[in-house]
């Protein structure tokens, strides 16, 4: 930078967030907060997460790039939202109305609702579309506080519309302050005309090793349910995206058991996700394997089902996350929400519900050394909530208390 003529060395541009009545960072063991905290970003990175006098003396707001006064509000690492099929074309609202009279959400796919007529929808639209659709459901998740989420396919069942949908994903990653998590998951519905294990054998031949030899996708997932992918068939799925050098990652156990929590603990899978008929049992095999059990409270409460019970979990050892599992059938972008439904519904306190929407979130999609945690070096992902502390999130549900988003130090949302 020069002042005046002269040229000085050494000095870069940082923005600070200051005086807020509370900061909230992760550490081992649980949420750890600093009243009156700041955190100064230099380089896209976490440069002093603390008291505010501590960090502004090293990082006064007069000479940042950026500050915001924080007064009064609660300061949070960005949210993670580690499981969604955020892009897709159409909607089935009428579908959301066909439930409320009474029918489930298998009797809808059975009469040509559901997975497969958002997959005819995808099939038709052009990838500008799906990448429309996507750029402004991330506003969305953005204005709600997620700044990293994952992304599946899974709606378009033949190569070239996986791949079409995994193309959307990466430009909407390269244009959107959100990062991107991209997963394959051809095996989410089979379409129709085909057997189960033809299907299977066809994702395993020719879906997955052009995507994979891409680069378009860094997890693997499965939709393991009865009368969908049999434990068997997931296994095969999994095992042959590893050797394709994709992470498994799995739908288990959420309209019946029928052993996919085991099967992601024998293979060391990133998450279990769903997990509503999960046993203790299966809680250990997780915890033990070190998968992290992802809940969706949004979907239990989308299809009026039992809410999985977050204890079980965490009495079992594991690092529990939520995320919103967005998609046609469970209409919300927001990981605000979330985390309401997390308390309200699935009875979590508001430490551990924000907790698992940060650090659990970021081990659910592997990024534990980086995301959630606000350490120094860590990505300057930062959310400013309206709020006097944590415990008020949620406790104001229904209305959103994010003012203030930053991705890299950037302010990149702002209510005003
Ligand atoms: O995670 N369970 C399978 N897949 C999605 C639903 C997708 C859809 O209905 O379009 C889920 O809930
Ligand atoms: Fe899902």
């Amino acid at each position: 930078m020069t002042i005046g003529q002269i040229r000085v060395i050494g000095m870069t541009e940082y923005t600070v967030v200051h005086d807020a009545a509370q900061l909230v960072r992760n550490r081992d063991g649980g949420l750890d907060t600093v009243s009156d905290g700041a955190v100064a970003v230099e380089d896209g990175h976490v440069a002093a997460a603390g008291p505010t006098d501590d960090v502004v003396r090293e990082y006064p707001p007069e000479n940042a790039a950026a500050a915001v006064d924080a007064d009064g509000k609660t300061v949070l690492p960005g949210f993670v939202d580690p499981h969604t099929h955020a892009v897709f074309a159409g909607d089935r609202a009428d579908e959301f109305t066909a439930k409320l009279r009474g029918k489930t959400y298998q009797e809808i796919a059975a009469a040509g609702g559901g997975i497969l007529r958002t997959v005819s929808a995808v099939r038709e639209a052009s990838r500008e579309t799906l990448v429309g659709n996507l750029l402004s459901h991330l506003d969305e998740m953005l204005a709600h506080g997620t700044t990293t989420a994952e992304v599946k396919s899974g709606y378009g069942l033949r190569v070239d519309s996986e791949t079409k949908l995994l193309e959307a994903i990466r430009e909407a990653d390269e244009r959107h302050p959100i990062d991107l998590v991209p997963t394959f998951m051809g095996a989410h519905s089979v379409p129709d005309g085909w057997e189960t294990d033809d299907y299977v054998d066809h994702v395993i031949a020719e879906q997955l090793p052009p995507i994979a030899d891409a680069g378009l996708a860094e997890f693997c997932d499965v939709f393991c349910e009865a009368g969908v992918f049999s434990v068997e068939q997931s296994r095969r799925v999994l095992a042959a995206g590893r050797e394709h050098g994709l992470t498994p990652k799995i739908h288990a156990e959420e309209f019946e058991r029928i052993g996919g929590a085991e099967l992601a603990a024998e293979l060391g899978a990133a998450s279990a996700d769903h997990l509503l008929q999960a046993t203790a049992e299966d809680a250990e095999a997780l915890a033990d394997a070190d998968v992290v059990p992802v809940l969706l409270p949004g979907t239990a409460f989308a299809l009026d089902a039992d809410y999985a019970d977050p204890e079980q979990f965490a009495a079992a050892g594991a690092e529990v996350a939520i995320a919103t599992d967005f998609n046609p059938n469970c209409f919300s972008q927001s990981m605000e929400f979330a985390v309401d439904l997390a308390c309200h519904g699935m009875r979590m306190e508001p430490g551990s519900a924000l907790r698992a929407a940060t650090v659990g979130a970021a081990a659910a999609i592997d990024r534990t050394d980086s995301l959630g945690r606000l350490r120094e070096g860590d990505p300057g992902d930062l959310v400013i909530a309206d709020v006097p502390d944590y415990e008020h999130v949620p406790y104001n549900f229904g209305v959103s208390t994010v003012e203030t988003v930053l991705k890299a130090g950037e302010v990149v949302y702002d209510a005003g």
